[in-house]
């Protein structure tokens, strides 16, 4: 059985002492949820202050986005190793917020894909359709697409040492969760395709997650925990649902 997983995408949210506060609450709370594997995902200029709190804890901490370049003159870029030097394990790729916000590609996901596990940090992999895209009927052909990218890139061995997420856009921020049913047809879809049967990848569901409707979508058999943004920034919802998924 593959140990469940709860992160949470901080977004662009929060303060140098609120993001020290929110962790050290969950960090006291740690021995509550010992089944699970946690990570927090904050901003940038929080990084190195949440790896500090952490620094006695199990819980692990990843950067939101990367430059899929190693350096160079590119103002404004983090790159992986500069993440993996202050202490970050994990690194989103492909947030859909990326992808539509920011324009990245497919190609350059998979690029930063690479590049994140070539300087030691596991990649979060966040696919999705929009509410466009399912109402015609192509949820299954985007995420694979999405997926396939980074196949190309990396192969499928590679990818599967990554975590993958899959986060239906509309129902991001929303408050619109995507049915138990709806979120394991997608996840039971991905493990199929990438004959991850009995494999320990990880994937997680993300999308308006909270601590009402945690417990039904963990129970899917193919859910292998959350991507969580909103009820992350609370630190005893996000207790909650990570206390209901140990
Ligand atoms: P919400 O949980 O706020 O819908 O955000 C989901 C998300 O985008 C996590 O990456």
């Amino acid at each position: 059985m593959v140990k469940p997983l709860l992160a949470g995408n901080w977004k662009m949210h929060g303060k140098a002492n609120s993001a020290t506060e929110l962790v050290e609450q969950l960090a006291a709370h740690e021995d509550t949820f010992s089944g699970v594997d946690m990570i927090v995902f904050p901003p940038a200029v929080h990084l190195s202050a949440v790896v500090d709190a952490l620094a006695s804890s199990v819980i692990d901490v990843g950067g939101q986005n990367m430059s899929q370049h190693d350096d160079g003159a590119l103002t404004g870029e983090i790159s992986g190793a500069m993440l993996k030097d202050i202490g970050c394990d994990y690194v989103l790729v492909g947030h859909s917020e990326r992808r539509t916000v920011f324009a990245e590609s497919n190609n350059e996901i998979a690029e930063k894909f690479n590049t994140a596990q070539a300087q030691g940090l596991t990649p979060v992999l966040c696919v999705g359709e929009s509410l466009q895209q399912r109402q015609q009927g192509q949820t299954v052909k985007v995420v694979t697409e999405q997926i396939a990218a980074v196949i190309n890139q990396v192969g499928i061995e590679n990818l599967c040492k990554g975590v993958i997420a899959y986060e239906p856009v509309w129902a991001i921020g929303t408050g619109e969760v995507a049915t138990p049913e709806q979120a394991q047809s997608v996840h039971a879809e991905i493990r199929s395709q990438l004959g991850l049967q009995g494999a320990d990848t990880r994937l997680l569901y993300g999308g308006s997650v909270n601590a009402s409707n945690a417990a039904e979508l963990f129970a899917q058999p193919d859910i292998n925990g959350g991507l969580v943004g909103g009820a992350s920034l609370k630190a005893q919802e996000f207790l909650n649902i990570a206390q209901l998924m140990a």
